[in-house]
């Protein structure tokens, strides 16, 4: 490091230059905390003396960029070093961390090693040239390790360096790595990995990290930062793949100007190219390309910029810009491979948000059709999956969106899915194709309408969707409902639970799935209704806020009416009118609600009952009060 010193010394300015002209390796490190990864990552910053601070600027921008995927990372907790991690306890989701040779610069995803942290390392790797993959020479390829080259395989990084950590632990025996080398070469085999690099080291004690080591003389491949500084960057793929932009937010300061803000997420592109919008598919032709430091001939992959059109079209936040000539795909049922981050099993059928670039919707698991065995590399059959468990699902969106597959553009085919009532990501996936053109599947358009329909009805068609444990007495209330709506004249259908399980859901149980899938149907089924003109009334015990939230985004604002029949438990079991609650607590009755299944109760119903102290002929005159205040019953 000397001959830097010395350069910064007499010229700083030669001295950044030459850092700006060096190319910059991405990658990321994986493995257990065991297994000594923040050693590693220490020793490598340590060992190339640190950060350059000059240049933090710059890679905070890059790094921004990096973070795709909605994961936002808290740049000023990334510098603070290793040990201000430690010590405050602060957990980053992925940290990166910056660090230089004369050589090269680097980004080093750091992602935590445990098995729940598979999430950071998918989110860490979207954009790495190179993955390290740490193994402890003690305990040679595990499980986790064969599931982060999966996924790193899966994420089309195309280096692997597996470096063979701990040596000096076992005595530095060429015969630990040959084995370890052998078993994973078998594995890499299988998994069709080229580019595998095998590299004994000792994080500790600096053996093959920076110079070759003296206790492995029989070793005569790179050091780790050899490796590093050599190992290919392809800096221009992405410029080479065809145009595409997802469009970040609108700019129009003034009447005048309306431009199109985002980063280039494949491609090039000049003023007077053809471009298309998607999904809706107009086109129009690139005027300017704006930045901050004026307009650009050309902006590349990689670059933040802000297009205006020729044409005035509609677009907004979430779009896809695309290239005429070769724009992305757009449809709304996908296959992709689906990797589960979350301690909270995957629930087929469960409205999850969807964000793949800048758009955001809502999206179903509709079917697994397998789970990866990531040992043996099987397909096995699923019907849900847990945390970090790797599957191959068909995804369901509520609207077209522009795509590629991910093998073409990990930004626009790539995507996470986030519960929709905690925020928190549940897994991340890889567009494989699209499934269906939905080009080819217009929604019908029909001349006598909901608004026909309410007109002759005399009524606006409405859900009361009743909500609460067994025994709260929602069907009884909604029975009551329907007759006082009947009677006034009004056309009503009643979905009842214990009913509609006995047909259209009679092969759904209660299992967590079951439920979400019973709720879905029912929720669809009372859009329709409500399409045919009808005040609905549902009756189930729908105990997931997440499905109540799903029914109501069917409907139009107005038309959901979330009731909820609420008794204390205890007062449920004590009327226990179908004995069910005795056989739950004998336990011969699975996953009842109260018992051994959740119940959530709603937090902002528009009606809240106490059906313990309301009678069930009261309580049904406060719904139909409601229905008659909201205009329904006109
Ligand atoms: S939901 O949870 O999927 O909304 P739903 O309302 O359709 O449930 O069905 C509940 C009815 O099924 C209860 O009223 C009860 O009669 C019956 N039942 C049978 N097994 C269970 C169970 N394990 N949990 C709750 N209800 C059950």
């Amino acid at each position: 490091m000397a001959h830097r010193d010395e350069l910064i010394a007499s010229d700083i300015d030669a001295y950044l230059k030459q850092h700006e002209h060096k190319s910059l390796l991405r990658f990321i490190t994986c493995g257990s905390v065991d297994d000594g990864k923040s050693t590693l990552i220490g020793r490598l910053l340590y060992d190339s003396k640190l950060l350059f601070e000059d240049h933090l600027a710059a890679m905070e921008a890059d790094s921004r960029k990096w973070g795709t995927q909605g994961e936002h990372i808290d740049f000023a907790l990334l510098v603070d070093g290793l040990a201000a991690e430690r010590e405050q306890g602060i957990t980053i989701d992925v940290a990166y961390r910056f660090f230089s040779t004369d050589r090269r610069k680097f980004i080093v995803a750091d992602t935590p090693g445990h098995e729940q942290y598979t999430r950071n390392m998918v989110t860490g790797a979207s954009t790495a040239d190179a993955a390290v993959l740490m193994v402890d020479a003690r305990k040679g390829i595990l499980t986790q390790t064969r599931r982060h080259s999966y996924l790193v395989n899966l994420l089309g990084i195309r280096h692997i360096c597996v470096a063979i950590n701990k040596m000096d632990l076992v005595e530095y025996d060429p015969r630990v790595f040959a084995k370890i080398v052998e078993d994973y070469e078998g594995f890499a085999r299988q998994l069709g990995l080229a580019n595998v690099t095998f590299i004994p080291v000792s994080a500790f004690r600096g053996d093959n990290i920076m110079k070759p080591s003296e206790h492995m003389s029989w070793y005569h491949g790179p050091t780790l930062m050899g490796y590093l500084e050599t190992v290919e960057v392809d800096d221009t793929r992405m410029q080479r793949a065809p145009f595409r932009m997802p469009v970040q937010w609108v700019n129009r300061p003034n009447l005048d100007f309306r431009g199109f803000a985002g980063t280039i997420a494949g491609g090039k592109v000049k003023p007077g190219d053809r471009i298309r919008v998607q999904p809706s598919g107009k086109e129009s032709t690139v005027q300017r390309i704006v930045t901050f430091d004026g307009d650009l001939p050309e902006a590349v992959a990689g670059q933040s910029v802000t297009l205006t059109l020729a044409d005035e079209i509609d677009i907004s936040r979430g779009d896809l810009i695309s290239g005429a000539e070769d724009a992305a795909g757009v449809a709304d049922q996908f296959e992709t491979t689906l990797v589960w981050m979350h301690d909270e099993p995957l629930l087929p059928g469960r409205s999850y948000l969807l964000k793949m670039g800048t758009r955001t919707v809502t999206a179903q698991v509709m079917h697994i059709k397998h789970q990866v065995n990531v040992n043996t590399l099987e397909h096995v059959a699923a019907t849900t999956l847990g945390l970090n468990a790797i599957g191959v699902v068909t995804l369901h969106l509520d609207r077209n969106v522009g795509f590629d597959a991910y093998g073409d553009n990990r930004d626009t085919g790539g995507y996470i899915l986030v519960d929709r009532m905690t925020n928190a990501t549940m897994g991340a996936g890889m567009i494989h194709f699209a499934l269906r053109r939905s080009q080819n599947i217009h929604m019908q358009h029909v001349d006598v309408d909901k608004a026909a329909r309410n007109r002759l009805n005399h009524q606006k068609a409405s859900v009361v969707w009743l909500t609460g444990l067994s025994g709260a007495g929602k069907s009884t209330v909604a029975n009551l409902v329907e007759k006082k709506l009947h009677a006034l004249g009004h056309r009503t259908y009643l979905l009842d639970g214990d009913n509609v399980r006995h047909g259209l859901n009679k092969d759904l149980g209660f299992t967590d799935q079951d439920r979400v899938e019973n709720i879905r149907r029912v929720a669809e089924v009372a859009k329709l209704m409500v399409d045919a003109g009808l005040i609905v009334l549902t009756s189930f015990i729908s105990p997931f806020r997440a499905e109540r939230a799903m029914a109501r985004s069917l409907l139009a604002p107005g038309e959901f009416y979330e009731v909820h029949a609420d008794v204390p438990l205890a007062i449920a079991e004590q009327r226990d009118v179908k004995g069910l609650y005795k056989k739950a607590r004998r336990g011969e009755l699975k996953n009842f609600t109260g018992i051994d299944s959740d119940y959530e109760a709603p937090e902002a119903p528009e009606l809240h009952l106490a059906t313990d102290q309301v009678s069930p002929e009261e309580a049904a005159d406060r719904i139909v009060a409601m229905l008659r205040e909201h205009g329904r019953l006109s």
